[in-house]
C-alpha cells in the first residue's frame, strides 16, 4: 500500500470547526492537509489524479471531513475543486458547508442530469459543492448507472479536481460502484479505532474491483509535540 499521511485531530463539534484548513490555517493539522495536497501530483506515477474518492472501512473515519479539507487545501493554490457527496446514507458535506440539502446528486440521478451541473458555492473561493440530495431507495444502483458516468464526466470538465465522498466499504455497495470510475481512491483509517483486519478486507475489496488505492489517511492522530512547536515558533518565541 502507498504511503501514509497523518492528520492530527481533536475533532471539533460539527460545521465549520471542522474545517481547520480555515478555521485554524496555522495548525498542524492544517499543515498536514496541504502536505496530502503536495503528495496528490505524485500519488500515481502512471497519470494525472484528477478524480479522487474517499472512503473508509467503517463509518465515522473521517472521511468527510478529510475530503472536505483536502477539497479546501486545493482551492487555496488557485485550482477549481468540485466536492461531491455520494454517501446518501450519511451525508455530511452540505453541514460542513452551511448548505440545504434538499436537492442534490440524487436528485440528478433521479431527475436526468442537466447540461452544466447545479454546482454550490460555498464562500470558499474556487471551491463548490454538489450535496448528496435526499436518500433514494437504492443508492448503489444509481451510483452505477449512465446517468452517474454523465455527471462524472461533465463534473471533470468543470474543474481542474473533483473530489468524491462515499459511504464505508463495509456498510453498502456504492464505494465499490463508485471506485472503477475514478483515477483513485484514498482509505481514512481512524488510529486507535480502525481494526488492522478491517483495513486488510477493505484492501482486498478494492483490489477485486480494480482501483488504484492512491493513498490512507491516517487521521485522528494526535500531533507530536515537536509538531506544535515548530507552529508555535512562527508568532513567538518557543521555550
Ligand atoms: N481531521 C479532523 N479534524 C477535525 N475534526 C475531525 C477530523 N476528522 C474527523 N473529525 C470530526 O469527527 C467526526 C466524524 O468525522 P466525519 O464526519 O468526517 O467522518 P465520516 O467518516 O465521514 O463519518 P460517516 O461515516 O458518518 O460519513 C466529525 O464530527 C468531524 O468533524
Ligand atoms: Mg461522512
Amino acid at each position: 500500500m502507498p504511503d501514509t499521511a497523518t492528520l492530527g485531530a481533536t475533532p471539533p463539534a460539527a460545521g465549520q470547526e471542522a474545517l481547520v484548513t480555515l478555521s485554524r490555517p496555522e495548525s498542524p493539522q492544517a499543515e498536514a492537509f496541504r502536505q496530502l495536497r503536495a503528495t496528490l501530483p505524485f500519488m500515481d506515477p502512471e497519470r494525472p489524479v484528477r478524480v479522487l474518492l474517499a472512503t473508509s472501512t467503517r463509518d465515522d473515519e473521517g472521511k468527510t471531513a478529510t475530503l472536505a479539507n483536502l477539497a479546501v487545501a486545493l482551492a487555496q493554490t488557485g485550482r477549481s475543486v468540485a466536492l461531491v457527496d455520494c454517501d446518501m446514507r450519511r451525508p455530511g458535506l452540505h453541514l460542513l458547508f452551511g448548505l440545504d440539502n434538499a436537492t442534490g446528486l440524487s436528485t440528478l440521478l433521479q431527475e436526468g442530469v442537466p447540461p452544466g451541473l447545479p454546482l454550490r458555492e460555498t464562500g470558499v473561493p474556487q471551491l463548490r459543492v454538489l450535496p448528496s440530495g435526499p436518500q433514494p431507495p437504492d443508492s448503489a444502483v444509481l451510483l452505477a448507472a449512465p446517468a452517474m458516468a454523465e455527471v462524472l464526466r461533465q463534473l471533470r470538465n468543470q474543474a481542474d479536481y473533483v473530489l468524491l465522498d462515499a459511504p464505508p466499504l463495509v456498510a453498502v455497495g456504492d464505494a465499490a460502484v463508485l471506485a472503477p470510475q475514478v483515477d483513485g481512491l484514498l482509505l481514512v483509517l481512524k488510529a486507535g479505532v480502525t481494526q488492522r483486519e478491517a483495513a486488510q478486507r477493505a484492501k482486498a475489496l478494492l483490489q477485486r474491483v480494480n482501483v488504484t488505492i492512491l493513498g490512507v489517511v491516517l487521521n485522528n492522530v494526535q500531533p507530536h509535540r515537536d509538531a506544535w512547536r515548530y507552529f508555535a515558533s512562527q508568532g513567538r518565541p518557543v521555550r
